[in-house]
Order: C-alpha cells, then structure tokens, then sequence
C-alpha cells in the first residue's frame, strides 16, 4: 500500500538492540547512549507501485509532493501530511561531467549538485525530517551544534516551523562567515563557541536535556531519513541502474551512513538489482575514519582536525559505527586528500560551471587519486555528491584565485577608459 502514513518504523539502537520509542526526544539510546536507527518493514511495498507513486507526485503542486525528500515519502517518515515542514528542497540536478571525468581518469562521471537546496547544500533533506518530527513531537526549541551548514539549514527550518533556535559554531576564521551570516540572519541564537566542533557538539548533546533542546546535528534518525533520499532521487534519475560507485566527503559520517542505508533499502525492495560501491573521502587533516579503515577496521581514534576544507573539519564523527558497517556492507573504501588537492578538485568543479564548497571537490580529488591507484577503474560510471554551493565559502575561492595555483582565474585591473580594455582583451 502507497500512503502518507504508516506505522512499520520502529527505533532501535545500533549498539544494545533496545527498542524504543519512535517518537522520543532523545535522539540516542535511552538505556546505553548508542545510535538510534529507523528500521521499518519493507515487505508491504512493492518497487513498481513506489516508482509509480514518487514519478506521479512530481506533476503535483502540492508541496510535500514537489519536495525532493517527501516525495519518498514511504521511506522517510510517517507523519500526515500537514505535519510536513517542507520548502522545495531536494530535487537537485545530476550533471553529466566529460572533462571532469577524463581529469578525474573515469569513463563516466555525474555529479549530484546538492548546493542547489534552499539553504544551499543538503542539509535542507535532512532538516525538512528532523525539523517535522520535532513539531509533531512538541519540541518548543531545536539545536545544533556546526561547521555552518547544518547551522544554516536549521536555522530556516526552525523560522518556518515557528520553533526556536539555538546553535553553537566555532569561533572565529573556521566558520565560513557566508554560513554564519545565514544563522543569524534567519534569526537563530548563535553561539560562538572558543572550540572547535566536535566539542561545540559534546557541550551540545550534554546540556540538551538541561536545556529543554531538542537536537538536530545527525546523530538525529530522522536527519539520516532525509538525507537518504538524496540516494532515491540519484538512482530515480538514471532509471533505477546502479552506477559502479558512489563518491562522497565524510565528515560527522551522516551522508555516509545515510547513503548506504538508503541503497540497502532499494536493494531489499528490489528498486535497484545490484549494490554500488561506495568511496569516502576525508581531508588528510581530519581523518580518522579514514585511519580507523586503513587499519582494517581499526577502533576510531579521534583526532585534532584541521583543513581549509572547514565543512569536514572534524576530528571525532559521531556516526562512525553506523557508517563503518554501512562502508563495509557495500564493498566500500576510505580515503583521504590534502587541501591543495581538495582546491584544485574544486577550480574545475567550479569551471565546469556547476561550482561546490571546499569540502565537496574533496570527492572528486578522492575519486581521482582512487583512479590513479586502480581502487576505481577507468571504464567504472561514477557518481560524486557535490554537497554544498560555491557561494558557501566565497573567502575560498578569491584565495584560490588570488595565488599561483594551477588553475588560477585571477582579475586583471585595468583603466576606466576603452583603450585600456581593448588592449587587454586582444592581449588575451
Ligand atoms: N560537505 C559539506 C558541505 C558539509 O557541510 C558537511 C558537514 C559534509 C560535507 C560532511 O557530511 O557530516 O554527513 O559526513 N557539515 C556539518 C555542518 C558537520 O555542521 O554543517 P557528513
């Protein structure tokens, strides 16, 4: 059966087992602090009736039809319809990419521009979820601990859902001050915090029940429920054949948990008949999760992070057990890049006229560097998630492009008069 409600979920946590209830405010396990995942029972949907339903709602005007994340309704959440605080996001392009994918050494490479969300990367999937069931929930106040994204995405949620809003961002030059001037101008109280992220958010999950705060960084369930049909949408544009791999930056290891649930999902109900793999690539800088695997699985160690790329800076990423036993189930690796890898990877990004974040080049640096050590082959059809908008660290770019690195586009100052242009552009 298609509807817009069900009651198949239930909430369990990844550590102990323990059922609990569906509709908590604790976002971890309320007897071991463990993860809290959504499972549901597959069995009553059938693949054809689902693409059915989500291809129909497209021609709808009704909001959480049109929402890229609503739209998959059955495999989100099971709320009403009312109940739903959407604003258009998702349904983000996926651009073929020729002279990417020769640089980046595959036959075929589709980026997936999550930058093209409301708030402009995807943590609107996330928040349109998270923000819903706090409502419904009774939440009178959400929060987050961020780099900036989730800040920003939260933020505007919360204003539509007329909830409060609190959220704690490092202090100082490692939030971007595009994301930092979106917190605050969608109204939230902005904390900043002398710290970095992963205490900003240890600080966070500690006073929350003090607080009376609801939290909304991925350690959320429902977050991970969003952020899954970034996966639906991906596979739904190309006609529900698998590409060989997946490509995307780990940070806090949402999307990365997120994805593989999404994937497994679609290959339980028969939407896809075979699994991608699934690459992750984390900043040289802040990358124990790429540690943790280069050890064979190896207990994560946390580390002090640092990278330019300041969405991913992150050194203890909460969702590492859920992500490492998502990595595993679909044959996936973990990789790093340094920053000028992750800058060059991102002037063609940008060039190629789609335009991302620092921290989403670092999957086609990844994917590149994963090429030239045969991990990806050259005949393999990739997908890379571009996740957030280029105009989310413009500092980054005018840096770039300020200094004599390869792919520099620096401004040439000229005269205010035709003869001083005329000789530059046919100096060109
Ligand atoms: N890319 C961008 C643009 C991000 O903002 C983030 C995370 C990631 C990648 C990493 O994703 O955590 O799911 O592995 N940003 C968070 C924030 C931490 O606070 O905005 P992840």
């Amino acid at each position: 059966m298609v509807t817009g409600s069900t009651t198949t979920e239930s909430l369990q946590c990844v550590r102990c087992g323990q059922d609990q209830n569906l509709w908590q405010l604790s976002p971890r396990c309320t007897a071991c602090g463990g993860l809290l995942a959504v499972s549901r029972d597959l069995s009553e949907y059938d693949a054809t009736m689902l693409r059915g339903a989500w291809a129909a709602r497209r021609g709808s005007l009704a909001p959480h039809d049109r929402s890229g994340v609503w739209r998959f309704r059955e495999l989100i959440a099971p709320l009403d319809l009312d109940e739903m605080t959407a604003r258009g996001e998702g349904n983000t392009g996926l651009y073929p990419t020729e002279e990417l994918a020769r640089w980046a050494g595959v036959a075929s490479l589709h980026l997936k521009h999550e930058g093209e969300n409301p708030t402009g990367s995807f943590k609107d999937r996330g928040m349109t979820a998270g923000v819903s069931v706090a409502r419904k929930l009774g939440a009178r106040t959400v929060a987050c601990a961020s780099t900036g994204n989730t800040s920003a995405s939260l933020a505007s949620y919360a204003a539509l859902a007329g909830l409060g809003c609190l959220v704690l961002v490092p202090a100082g030059e490692h939030t971007s001050a595009a994301k930092l001037s979106q917190a605050l101008a969608y109204g939230a109280r902005t904390l900043a915090i002398r710290g970095d992220f992963d205490r900003a958010l240890v600080l966070l999950q500690a006073l929350a029940p003090e607080l009376d705060l609801y939290v909304l960084n991925s350690v959320n369930p429902w977050r991970l429920e969003g952020q899954k049909s970034i996966m639906f949408e991906t596979l739904e544009a190309l006609g529900w054949e698998a590409p060989d791999w997946i490509v995307l930056p780990g940070g806090n290891l949402g999307n990365t948990s997120a994805f593989t649930k999404a994937l497994l999902e679609m290959r339980e109900l028969g939407l896809i008949a075979r699994l991608p793999r699934i690459a992750v690539v984390q900043a040289a800088g802040a990358s124990p999760f790429a540690a943790s695997y280069a050890g064979g699985w190896a207990p994560l160690q946390p580390v002090r992070a640092d990278t330019m790329a300041t969405a991913i800076r992150i050194g203890d990423p909460v969702n590492h057990p859920k992500a490492s036993a998502g990595v595993r189930a679909l044959d996936g690796v973990v990789t790093t890049v340094t920053d000028p890898e992750i800058m060059d990877a991102k002037a063609l990004v940008d060039r190629a006229g789609i335009g991302c974040e620092p921290a989403s080049a670092a999957s086609i640096a990844g994917l590149r560097r994963l090429c030239k050590e045969g991990v990806i082959g050259a005949e393999e059809r990739v997908v890379a998630v571009i996740t957030g908008h280029l105009l989310k660290d413009p500092d980054a770019s005018s840096r770039y492009h300020a200094s004599a690195a390869e792919h520099a586009n620096p401004p040439t100052e000229v005269d205010a008069d035709e003869r001083s242009i005329r000789a530059v552009v046919r100096g060109l």
